[in-house]
């Protein structure tokens, strides 16, 4: 069975697009695959977090991982830092780098932009993804179109290691789903559904309770046409809407088209509301039941165990390729 592995960051609460673009695959492919999931908390604190925060967002994603249908004995869900050999190849990946390759990386062009200070990690945050991935001999990572650059650089970075020190890293693949790849928001449908965007009417959350998530549909940008047809020129915020319910129900574009024809755009939110509250009625009770329970703590202690002995592995063969202590 292939290998998979792929991580989202425990900063505030997940997104549909989170959930369209990464989760949803993760669920997909666990049935044939060979599956990691990680929590990165060390990739969180580049930017500064509230501890007390972070803590709970950690927690709240594990549970929301096995609310979605993440099944422990099938696939291993683990915390990055609970594993330290993350941090030790991302040590040894970031030596690896060009300051002018990382410089080159869009989110970090996008997150430092306008600051005063921005941390050293901020830059070298690819590296360690690397090291997420590089660490277990994945093959494919599933993510959303945002990280296909720190895919591409992951490869680069892998590539290049094996040329200098000879063949230890698998190079991995990318797979990026064919639609919700991105998500926009529900307020600016040029801009991507962000769990760091300041306003709360411009992302829907998985957590989200039944009469948020209608106001939110409600209140999203559309345009003055009234018409529900898929136009990604013309109609950016109905066509973001169009695939959020494909996605959601399983029916075709064509099929909501036809179904709304006629009909504007109040009912085609209400129709929309009504499909998310019923989709994600069940993973919030799910999540209810992980998140008070101990089972969680348990999931992700053997998910640790199971993840350090295969990453302790690999850091060793990296280890003794580059020279670093005593040969093991
Ligand atoms: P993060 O936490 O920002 O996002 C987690 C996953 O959600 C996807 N995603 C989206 N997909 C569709 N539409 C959207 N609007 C949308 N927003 C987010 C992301 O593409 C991602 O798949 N750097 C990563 C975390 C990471 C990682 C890794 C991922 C660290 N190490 C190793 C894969 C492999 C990140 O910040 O994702």
């Amino acid at each position: 069975m292939a290998k998979i592995f792929s991580g989202i960051q425990p900063t505030g609460t997940i997104t549909l697009g989170n959930y369209l673009g990464a989760i949803r695959q993760f669920i997909e492919l666990q049935n044939d695959h060979e599956g990691l999931f990680c929590i990165v908390d060390q990739h969180a604190i580049t930017v500064p977090q509230d501890r007390l925060e972070l803590r709970k967002n950690i927690r709240n994603l594990a549970a929301i991982y096995l609310a979605a249908g993440l099944n422990p004995n099938k696939s291993t869900l683990f915390i990055q830092s609970e594993v330290p050999a993350h941090a030790q190849l991302g040590w040894i990946m970031q030596c690896n780098s060009y300051i002018g390759e990382l410089e080159r990386m869009t989110q970090f062009k996008d997150k430092s932009e306008g600051k005063d200070a921005v941390s050293a990690a901020l830059l070298t945050y690819p590296p360690l993804m690397a090291a997420d991935i590089l660490l277990y001999g994945t093959e494919l990572v599933p993510v959303g179109e945002d990280q296909k650059q720190h895919l591409e650089l992951t490869r680069d970075l892998a590539t290049r290691f094996n040329n200098k020190y000879g063949p230890v890293f698998v190079i991995p693949e990318v797979q990026i789903p064919k639609v919700g790849a991105r998500i926009r928001s529900l307020q600016d449908p040029n801009k991507k559904m962000s769990k760091s965007d300041p306003n709360q009417k411009a992302t829907i959350t998985v957590l989200d309770p039944e009469n948020l998530m209608t106001k939110k549909i409600k209140s999203a940008v559309t345009d003055s046409e009234g018409i529900v047809k898929y136009d990604l020129t013309n109609k950016l915020g109905v066509s973001n809407l169009l695939d959020i319910y494909s996605l959601v129900s399983g029916k075709s574009i064509a099929s909501i088209e036809a179904e709304y024809d006629g009909r504007g755009y109040g009912d085609f939110k209400s129709g929309l509301a009504e499909v998310l509250v019923n989709h994600f009625k069940p993973l919030q009770e799910k999540y209810n039941h992980y998140i008070n329970s101990t089972e969680l703590d348990d999931i992700l202690d053997e998910g640790a165990e199971r993840a350090n002995k295969v990453a302790s592995k690999i850091l060793r063969k990296v280890e003794n390729a580059v020279g670093l202590g005593r040969k093991r």
